[in-house]
């Protein structure tokens, strides 16, 4: 088992909407040592790989994020001095990395099911970030659980329905083609702002499109992101695009949840187009 038994029982009482604490037994596992990761980092596609300068503001213009001038590679070996944060994406590439995975999800899959149906776009995701970077202010579409593996992270989310904080119209943009995670900052969110400090061993589960930003700690960071989606966040995406097409007409659509029979229609309709673009 991944995760310990007794947090499971606390996701299970928050999934999927609040976020939850949870506790791993990765921390030693041979698949985060540095050389290992170093290998890893060489061996998947280049797609699968975005590093940059992690001495960056919370509010990051994705246009403007400066890079590190080093390869994956050399960005991974020398984490410790490089000021750098580096994101190996589709870890399920690689068997080993499945393996591990697959064995994370397979402890929460009866949970998920239960509330949100199949999992299916199983994918991980590795962080390592040199000691006091920073992951701007942005946004994910899946259902994540982040484990600590090595160092500390400060975790600062805000609530995933706030309108203040994401427009209707920004959740839109960020379903259409070329829309980027990252979100503009302003400082008066810090007041709808709830931090929580993972040290090795802890797991953080966050609910579909919860804002966030990420502060390491002192030391190096290595963090696994277990993700996956489900007939809830499909819909939640499907409900975005199509109300961000009928923005575009010019037209007002309700706010999601206000009208939620309309909804359904819209999910609805928005399933059918993506469907015959596919055909
Ligand atoms: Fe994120």
């Amino acid at each position: 088992m991944a995760f310990d038994p007794s947090s499971l029982a606390a996701l299970s009482a928050r999934y999927p909407a609040v976020p939850a604490r949870l506790r791993h037994r990765l921390t030693d596992h041979p698949l985060f040592a540095i050389e290992r990761l170093t290998a890893l980092a060489r061996a998947l596609p280049q797609t699968s790989v975005e590093y940059n300068s992690g001495d960056l503001p919370i509010g990051q213009d994705p246009e403007k994020t400066p890079m590190n001038g080093l390869t994956p590679e050399e960005t991974v070996r020398r984490i410790a001095e490089n000021k750098s944060w580096i994101v190996l994406k589709n870890i399920e590439q690689d068997k080993d990395y499945a393996a591990l995975l697959e064995s994370c999800l397979a402890d929460v899959a009866p949970i998920a099911k239960t509330a949100t149906g199949d999992m299916h776009m199983r994918e991980g995701f590795i962080f390592v970030s040199s000691p006091s970077s920073v992951t701007p202010f942005h946004m994910d579409p899946e259902h994540n659980i982040l484990l600590q593996i090595k160092g500390a992270k400060d975790f600062t989310l805000f609530p995933n329905d706030s309108e203040t904080i994401v427009s209707d119209d920004a959740h839109e943009a960020f379903h259409r083609a070329g829309g980027h995670r990252n979100l503009p900052y302003k400082k008066e969110y810090e007041s709808l702002a709830e931090t929580i400090d993972l040290a090795p061993g802890d797991a953080l589960y966050v609910p579909v499109k919860t804002p966030h930003w990420v502060k390491v700690g002192p030391e190096v960071s290595i963090s696994l992101s277990v993700t996956w989606r489900s007939k809830v966040s499909d819909a939640e995406a499907h409900l975005r695009r199509a109300n961000g097409w009928l923005r575009a007409q010019g037209r007002t659509p309700p706010r999601p949840g206000a009208a939620p029979l309309r909804d359904r229609a819209a999910i609805f309709a928005s399933r059918l187009a993506a469907r015959l673009n596919r055909a």
